[in-house]
């Protein structure tokens, strides 16, 4: 008999929320954690077209400290429990002026969706955390967090915050046995994404595949090039891992 661990079985029993699993590579995330037998809630605005049909879908707003309460009570109402939290809903406008033209409600907004989300909505679901006997937090940043972009200086900054808040936190809840870890995407194919790269070439007068050009792997990121990394963190194979940060940027960063 092979003792080859069985990835397509391997979170049967495990309770996940996902943020922003509505779409893009939120919902690939919480695709991936069902298909490998986790019971599953994805969190956003609204559902789209390709929101994981067996994933128990909560509307709300993760802007606000109601809107991710209401979220927390109704996903452990829904679960019965919590073993896997994934922090993903994020992103931002760009303002092609620069850091000095991002209006102060942008940058109020930014921080709220970027960064204080994960900080509440973990907080929120923590006992339920404490309480799983594979407790494991897995927060979505971005290469922008350590590259400078003016456009988008209140998302780089909103998500250098996520990542030192999510070290501080993983050494702090490691004793109670909650993994704390991010994975920092490159630019990766998404709909919303690709739209916002676009805006930004076409707006700066570069060329349309400039972020591309960055990547020493020579294309953008899929969705599955980063569930396999949320995936390895949220599992048992992922069990002496906390405190991390995981670049899943075609060596965009390595430079
Ligand atoms: N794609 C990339 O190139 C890239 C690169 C680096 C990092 N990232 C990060 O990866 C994550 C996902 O990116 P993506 O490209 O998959 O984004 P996306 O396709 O725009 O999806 C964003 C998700 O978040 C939800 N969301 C947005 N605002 C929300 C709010 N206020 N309350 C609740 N849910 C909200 C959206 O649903 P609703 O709009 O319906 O609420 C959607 O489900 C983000 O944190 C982003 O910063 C992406």
């Amino acid at each position: 008999m092979s003792s080859k661990l069985d990835l397509s079985k391997e979170f049967i029993g495990r309770r996940a929320l996902v943020t922003g699993g509505s779409r893009g590579i939120g919902a690939a995330i919480a695709q991936r954690l069902l298909d490998a037998g986790a019971k599953v809630v994805v969190a956003a605005r609204s559902r789209s077209d390709v929101t994981p049909a067996a994933a128990t879908f909560i509307s709300g707003d993760v802007r606000t400290s109601e809107g991710v309460k209401a979220i927390a009570a109704e996903a452990l109402a829904a679960l019965g429990g919590l073993d896997i939290l994934v922090n993903n809903a994020g992103g931002s406008r760009g303002f092609l002026g620069g850091s000095p033209t991002i209006p102060d409600e942008e940058w109020q907004d930014t921080l709220a969706l970027n960064l204080l989300a994960a900080v509440r909505l973990t907080n929120a679901v923590l006992p339920a955390l404490r309480a799983s006997k594979a407790a494991a937090v897995v927060n979505i940043s971005s290469t922008a967090a350590t590259i400078p972009y003016g456009p988008f200086a209140h998302y780089c900054a909103a998500k250098a915050a996520l990542d030192t808040y999510s070290r501080t936190l993983a050494v702090e809840l490691a004793s109670s046995g909650v993994r704390v870890n991010v994975v920092t995407p490159g630019p990766v194919a998404t709909p919303s994404a690709d739209e916002l790269r676009k805006t930004f070439t076409d707006g700066m007068g570069i060329p349309a595949d400039a972020f591309v050009q960055q990547v020493p792997l020579g294309r953008l990121g899929t969705t599955d090039d980063v569930v396999e990394v949320v995936a390895l963190l949220a599992s048992d194979r992922g069990r002496w891992l906390t405190g991390g940060n995981y670049r899943v940027d075609g060596g965009m960063t390595a430079r």
